[in-house]
């Protein structure tokens, strides 16, 4: 049955279509578009130029934790740069709005950001990208991190709430971590830290199976949980 915007099927269960699109999800092409940003206008694909892209909003300028995470992530862009990672920033405040923070912020904390920041005022890249959260805040975006490979597919996502900031340490783990796993064919454990040990992956078939069997110089716990040095 349809009402309005609202359609009922037999169980009761009550849909309303809406007209943001859904979610990426990981595994999905990151959407492109084009933007205003303190760098200046850029298309989202031509500007991440093949490299691994972190796309991260934050719910406000002139805010406290969003202060503290922006010039945090500044701080440490060398150790995104080493990893080949770009940073850009996103959230709907206005291009005015973002020049005069990043002044601002560079009075107050001494840091210049380095990376764009995205002047998100028709929310079409918050949109596009889930970053709007109604039940945390529907005026603002949530703290959103979008971990993207060269190939531009969404490899990881990150979301935290409008009240806790985010752990950079952590923010450069996964980044790695998603890095190590491409280039080796591997899976990485928990609390994974460059240098560990990472996981062969579990065999998929007999052949597999018995493949996983006859390796060796590996930390063997079962067939299916194997370790191995890089
Ligand atoms: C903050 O960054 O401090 C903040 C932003 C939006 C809502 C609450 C806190």
């Amino acid at each position: 049955m349809c009402t309005g915007n609202a359609l009922n099927d037999s169980s009761g269960l009550v849909y309303v279509p809406s007209a943001i699109p859904p979610m990426p999800r990981i595994g999905d092409t990151a959407p492109d578009f084009k933007a205003v940003t303190t760098h200046g206008e850029l298309q989202f694909r031509e500007w991440q130029g093949g490299k691994w892209t972190l796309l991260f909003s934050h719910p406000a300028d002139f805010t406290p934790v969003c202060s503290t995470e922006l010039t945090e992530l500044a701080k440490r862009t060398a150790e995104f740069e080493a990893l080949g990672v770009k940073l850009i920033g996103v959230s709907i405040d206005s291009i005015h709005s973002h020049l005069a923070w990043v002044e601002n912020l560079e009075q107050i904390l001494d840091v210049r950001l380095p990376f764009p920041l995205i002047a998100d005022t028709d929310k079409r890249v918050s949109e596009a990208y889930g970053m709007i959260h109604p039940g945390e805040s529907s005026t603002v975006t949530v703290r959103t991190l979008f971990f993207i490979d060269p190939k531009a597919t969404i490899r990881a996502i990150i979301y935290y709430p409008l009240n806790v900031g985010r752990n950079v340490d952590e923010i450069l783990r996964v980044a790695l971590a998603l890095q190590t796993a491409d280039q080796n064919g591997v899976a990485c454990p928990v609390n994974w830290q460059k240098g560990d040990k990472v996981i062969v992956p579990p065999p998929k078939s007999e052949k597999e199976v018995a493949a996983r069997k006859a390796l060796t110089g590996v930390e063997r716990l079962d067939f299916y949980l194997i370790k191995k040095s890089l």
